[in-house]
């Protein structure tokens, strides 16, 4: 695949000229296509005056026309859209009664969200490995069931499903309730089916990085009714309100405390615009990845990221391993100094390598999970305890691909990749092999 010219091309890292003259387009996916009807559904609420979503002058009822659109996306009865991706998981933790004593399962590698929300519900996280689709492996989370399990939290990593069929079979077996972090991988699907419609109560972003976006925002979705109750009251001061949204009556029998995590209509009306653009990203997306991953899959020193349940990732990133840590580094360089960026998700760690987590600090001793007598937890973490995760993350290259992307830009990706590729050939270097 490697032609003769882009095979004597000097690398940019070298002094050669870079195969673009200028970086790609930023790789923001809802972000980038914001425009027109976000503009038109964001003034109609300010021309409403009315940018709460229970009551107003003449509330126009976004965030709810958002929600049942979102259940209907992803295929669940009930959405409830809440302030943040963390404020998803942190009602939806609530909703399932997590609490001290309980350990949560998470894979090695994700945002340090998934980590921080079970730690906020003084529940302890346990680490499991991934495999070589970068998420959770079943078999490790298996391993890591303790009579204290009450949750497994699979998160989809940057567009592509975990192994859901085996996930879900473990934990029916066990027991163990499957709350799902789709943060990063709204309109993702696992043998057709969209990810987010497997567990018992799942969490999405809306965060401007996620693939949907309305600056900040999160939605919850289940099927089970008296989860959603629950959800409802933790996002809204523990109560459930009334169809005037005045609290009036103090006395509701099943009420308890909660915090404010509700999403207003300004952000709902953005987050509307956003999902009816969902599907139309998807489809260009998705064949851009397998495009490039097509153009590059001869290259021996290659290997790549494995998408469980068929083609149904998202398709904003294209993941390889290349064969040492070292490399990878060397070659995500080499790409940067062509103006072709590429990048390693985490700078290449597991989420327990942040010091506030090998250290387990939290606010205060008082906060602390890994601290409370009521607890009694011997959990530790520490640097090599998932070893796999640690090995398979630091060897990856992660090439985004944008929404606003041309059919150039992706032809100079590949160009790219086959230039620094057939430079170490060519020169017999030594920097990949
Ligand atoms: C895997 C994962 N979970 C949860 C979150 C939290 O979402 P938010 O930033 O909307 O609070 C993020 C976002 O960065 C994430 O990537």
């Amino acid at each position: 695949m490697l032609t003769e010219k882009t095979n004597q091309e000097k690398l940019a890292l070298d002094g050669g000229t870079p195969v673009r003259k200028e970086p790609l387009p930023p790789c923001f996916p809802g972000g980038m296509l914001i425009g027109e009807e976000e503009k038109a559904e964001v003034l109609e609420v300010i021309e409403a005056k009315s940018p709460y979503r229970y009551y107003g002058p003449n509330a126009l009822g976004k965030v709810k026309t958002f929600e049942q659109e979102f259940a209907a996306k992803i295929g669940k009865k009930r959405a409830l859209a809440v302030s943040s991706g963390t404020a998803a998981l942190k009602v939806a933790l609530a909703a399932l009664g997590v609490g001290p004593r309980d350990e949560v399962i998470i894979p090695s590698v994700t945002f340090l969200a998934s980590v921080g929300v079970t730690v906020m519900a003084r529940a302890i996280p346990v680490f499991a490995e991934i495999d070589n689709s970068l998420n959770l492996d079943p078999a490790d989370f298996e391993a890591k069931i303790t009579d204290r399990t009450r949750v497994v939290m699979p998160v989809h990593i940057q567009g592509v499903p975990c192994r859901m069929d085996e996930i879900m079979e473990i934990a029916r077996s066990c027991g163990i309730a499957v709350l799902e972090d789709c943060a990063q991988s709204c309109g993702a699907t696992y043998d057709g089916q969209p990810v987010g419609s497997f567990g018992d109560i799942n969490a999405f972003s809306l965060q401007f990085n996620k693939v949907i976006t309305s600056g900040e925002g999160g939605v919850v979705v289940t099927d089970d009714d008296e989860l959603y109750e629950r959800a409802v009251r933790a996002h809204d001061h523990g109560v459930v309100r009334p169809e005037t949204g005045q609290i009036l009556e103090l006395y509701q029998e099943d009420a308890f405390f909660g915090e404010n995590y509700r999403m207003g209509e300004l952000a709902g009306a953005m987050a509307l615009a956003q999902l009816r653009k969902l599907d139309g990203m998807v489809s260009t997306l998705r064949p851009w990845r397998q495009r490039i991953q097509n153009a590059v899959s001869d290259i021996e020193d290659f290997e790549f990221r494995l998408i469980p349940g068929g083609d149904g990732d998202v398709g904003f990133t294209l993941v390889f391993f290349l064969p040492a840590k070292e490399k990878a580094r060397w070659f995500i360089k080499a790409m940067v100094a062509e103006n072709v960026g590429v990048y390693q998700l985490y700078g290449g760690d597991p989420v327990y390598a942040y010091p506030q987590v090998l250290n387990q600090k939290t606010a205060t001793d008082y906060d602390s999970p890994f601290r409370s007598p009521l607890c009694d937890s011997k959990v530790k973490y520490h640097m090599g305890m998932c070893p796999r995760s640690e090995d398979l993350l630091s060897r990856s290259v992660w090439v985004p691909i944008g929404t606003t992307m041309t059919d150039k830009d992706i032809d100079d990706i590949i160009r790219a990749i086959h230039k620094v590729v057939g430079w170490v050939k060519s020169t017999r270097h030594a920097r990949l092999k």
